[in-house]
């Protein structure tokens, strides 16, 4: 049976070989050359197919990194998030939108929102807490749904103004900033970013634990504390 090694040849050229001399030895280097060439196709067509299973693994060990949770994602047009003053926000309303896919919270405030701070003070404590200034004068932030003090889902409460902790209390102003309760920093954000009218959160890029908000004081606090009083019940 012939093999890479051992290609066939016609009964003219066995008995040159056989024979010795000049021709003998072109032929053999024609069987050489084909060899190698075998060879390297098939070292190729190996290579490829071991390359194909490593990626095929690798999605199916990291399936965040292609378009869920772990990846940049949009989660829809700026249309579909009405901006709102925190006095006004309303869950899947006005100013505070769920997207379960990303595990967010997108909060949109509107240009005329009431900072406390001012100047170059407001500036800065706006870039520390990830919070992205659109073209229109609004502000946008991607609020991670995990609360951080032992990681329950905080669903945000129309009656309250802000979102609520079940779990033990925590208590988080319209823009994450911490009001009270057990947790010990303000929730976390992802970076988020527009793509033409698409709203795009990035969920495998979270400010903490590099650029974590901690504990606002009256020098970094952003959003005055919201005035209706927040029962434990939902
Ligand atoms: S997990 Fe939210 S307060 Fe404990």
């Amino acid at each position: 049976m012939n093999n890479i090694d051992t290609p066939p040849i016609t009964p003219q050229q066995y008995e040159v070989l056989h024979g010795g001399g000049a021709e003998a030895a072109e032929i053999a280097k024609q069987r050489l050359s084909r060899r190698r060439f075998l060879r390297r196709s098939m070292l190729a067509v190996w290579g490829l197919s071991a390359t194909a299973a490593v990626a095929g693994a690798l999605d199916m060990l990291y399936p965040g990194l292609s378009g869920s949770f772990g990846s940049s994602l949009v989660v829809g047009k700026k249309a579909d998030f009405k901006p709102a003053t925190p006095a006004q926000f309303k869950l899947e309303t006005a100013g505070v939108y769920h997207r379960p896919v990303a595990r967010t919270y997108v909060v949109h405030l509107a240009p005329d929102t009431k900072w406390l701070l001012t100047g170059q003070s407001l500036q800065d404590q706006l870039g520390s807490e990830w919070v992205t200034k659109d073209s229109d004068g609004s502000y946008w932030i991607a609020l991670y749904q995990r609360c951080v003090h032992l990681g329950c889902t905080v669903p945000f409460r129309d009656d309250c103004l802000s979102f609520k902790c079940p779990c033990h209390g925590s208590h988080y102003n319209v823009n994450g900033e911490f009001l009270d309760g057990p947790a010990p920093r303000s929730l976390d954000r992802f970076r988020m970013s527009f793509s033409g009218d698409d709203v795009v959160v990035n969920t495998g890029l979270l400010n903490y634990p590099n650029q974590p908000v901690p504990h606002p004081d009256p020098t970094t606090r952003l959003l005055p504390i919201p005035t209706v009083q927040c029962s434990a019940g939902g």
